[in-house]
């Protein structure tokens, strides 16, 4: 599995599966791959950690057959992500992302991204205090600021997450870290320049890609290149 690129320095836009038509997911990651997406984000929620059931391990694999080389960022929602790691990296998962919330080791949880070879990602829910991540700041790859409460595409964007952005991305710089700032929730074309301003440089979108008539255009749109 080549390493996924996690260089910071220019804006992604990965559109969430989540919002796709299920009954198509390979027709619809073949179409966001032709519309320009540059990653596949992958939701994982077992009914515990937040209150919907989605896919695990044999949808990434699935993913991973229709964009052979995408760069696949699994968003573990569930209750203990230790358990299923390495499933996922043998699925093709490149980063794996999950909540501070979730293992009662969240430390412990990261090194063991580490070890498997995949980007190491972080987030945390609109509640949670950002402190938590002070403790694991220099263990990640990506931190994801959610901003909605996890569970469900299309919901809408909660303001207050602009200024969580701005004080990750203090954060950042004030520990001269190489780590991608990730936003997910409710991004859509209207928001999104005030998401990157603050500081954001991957922008899931499900609804505003999977609902939108031209993929495209959605995606120019959300990455503000035109
Ligand atoms: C929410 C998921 C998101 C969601 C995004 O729990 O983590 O990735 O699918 O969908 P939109 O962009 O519609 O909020
Ligand atoms: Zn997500």
């Amino acid at each position: 599995m080549p390493k996924p690129d996690m260089t910071p320095g220019r804006v992604r836009v990965a559109p969430s599966l989540l919002a796709c038509q299920f009954e198509k997911m390979a027709e619809e990651i073949v179409a966001v791959k032709d519309a320009g997406a540059d990653w596949l984000h992958f939701d994982v929620m077992d009914g515990h950690f937040v209150p919907n059931i989605s896919v695990g391990p044999l949808g990434v694999q699935a993913a991973r057959r229709a964009w052979p080389d995408a760069v696949l960022d699994v968003h573990l929602m569930i209750a203990d992500p230790d358990r299923y790691l390495e499933e996922f990296v043998e699925a093709g998962a490149d980063i794996l992302t999950v909540h501070v919330e979730a293992p009662r080791h969240v430390h412990r949880t990261l090194q063991n991204i580490r070890s498997l070879g995949a980007g190491v990602g972080v987030t945390l829910n609109p509640g949670t205090s950002l402190g938590a991540l002070d403790p694991v700041l220099g263990e990640v790859d990506m931190v994801l600021v959610m901003s909605v409460n996890p569970g469900f595409a299309g919901q809408k964007f909660i303001p207050g997450a602009l200024d969580r952005i701005r004080t990750v991305r203090r954060k950042i710089e004030a520990e001269g870290l190489s780590v991608l700032l990730e936003v997910d929730g409710g991004v859509k074309a209207d928001n999104a320049a005030r998401v990157r301003e603050a500081g954001a440089e991957v922008l899931v979108a499900g609804s505003a890609v999977f609902g939108a008539e031209d993929y495209r255009q959605a995606i120019r749109d959300i990455r503000g290149n035109g």
